[in-house]
């Protein structure tokens, strides 16, 4: 298995990478977001860069990280935004690994003044929210070349395995990596721990560690994924 600077695994293969998390505006100030830090999409950039991959990172709010070295970084901000931009790089990749946190929602209407509080002491206007598209579903129903791989990630606070399965179904990618988040954990930290499903019913643990190693374990399984798709 390839690591760091071992054999070049996935020379000649471009992979795309989202990352961080969709801001959705409500008024020029304002806006929902979440707390993905981004560490874990750029984790899986840097160690694709190493294996010999031609990376594409899609970054949504990740101004605190650093640039990885050879990826071609696509700055977004909301939901469609990414949309847009994860499509238009898949449409020739290999590999597909969506790390981002894409907000499901997004505020119906956006103010284009800031919004005010009203003096009479009123209670503030509910704020009306709608979907946003689902980028991984489409991804995994319309694959832009065949035997593209295409990943996940879910984040689960309760029953995380039968979650996960469950959500591995819905979605209809190949690989959904399952952490448990909450009380501290995966959010913002250095380091992650997880269970990478597989549409195959296969299920790999990776323990306690940085972020490099699970991303590593999870370009072992894509690899695997391809090589077994060139054959
Ligand atoms: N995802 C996406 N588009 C969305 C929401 C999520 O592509 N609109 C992707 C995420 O990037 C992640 C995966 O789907 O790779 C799982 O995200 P998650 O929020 O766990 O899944 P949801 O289907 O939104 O389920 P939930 O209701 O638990 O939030
Ligand atoms: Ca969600």
């Amino acid at each position: 298995l390839a690591r760091g600077t071992a054999a070049p695994d996935l020379a000649g293969r471009h992979v795309v990478i989202s990352a961080g998390g969709t801001r959705e505006p409500l008024d020029p100030v304002r806006f929902l977001g979440n707390r993905s830090s981004g560490k874990q999409g750029y984790a899986l950039a840097r160690t694709a860069v190493a294996r010999g991959a031609r990376v594409t990172l899609v970054a949504a709010h990740t101004d605190a990280l650093a640039d990885p070295a050879g990826a071609d970084v696509v700055p977004v901000g909301t939901a469609e935004e990414l949309r847009a931009a994860v499509l238009k790089a898949a449409a020739d990749a290999d590999a597909v690994v969506m790390a981002a946190a894409v907000a499901d929602f997004r505020p119906a209407a956006y103010a284009t003044s800031k919004i005010k509080k009203s003096d009479d002491g009123a209670g503030p206007a509910p704020v009306e929210l709608v979907r946003n598209p689902d980028v991984l579903a489409e991804l995994s129903a319309h694959r832009a070349r065949p035997g593209q791989v295409v990943a996940g990630f879910a984040a689960e606070t309760d029953d995380v395995l039968a979650n996960g399965r469950a959500k591995l179904a819905r979605k209809g990618c190949d690989l959904l990596v399952v952490n448990e988040v909450g009380g501290g954990k995966a959010f913002g930290t250095d380091d992650n721990e997880a269970v990478v499903l597989g549409a195959d019913g296969s299920a790999t643990p990776v323990p306690h560690g940085p972020k490099e190693a699970l991303a590593d374990q999870v370009w072992d399984l894509v690899a695997a994924r391809l090589d077994a798709g060139a054959r």
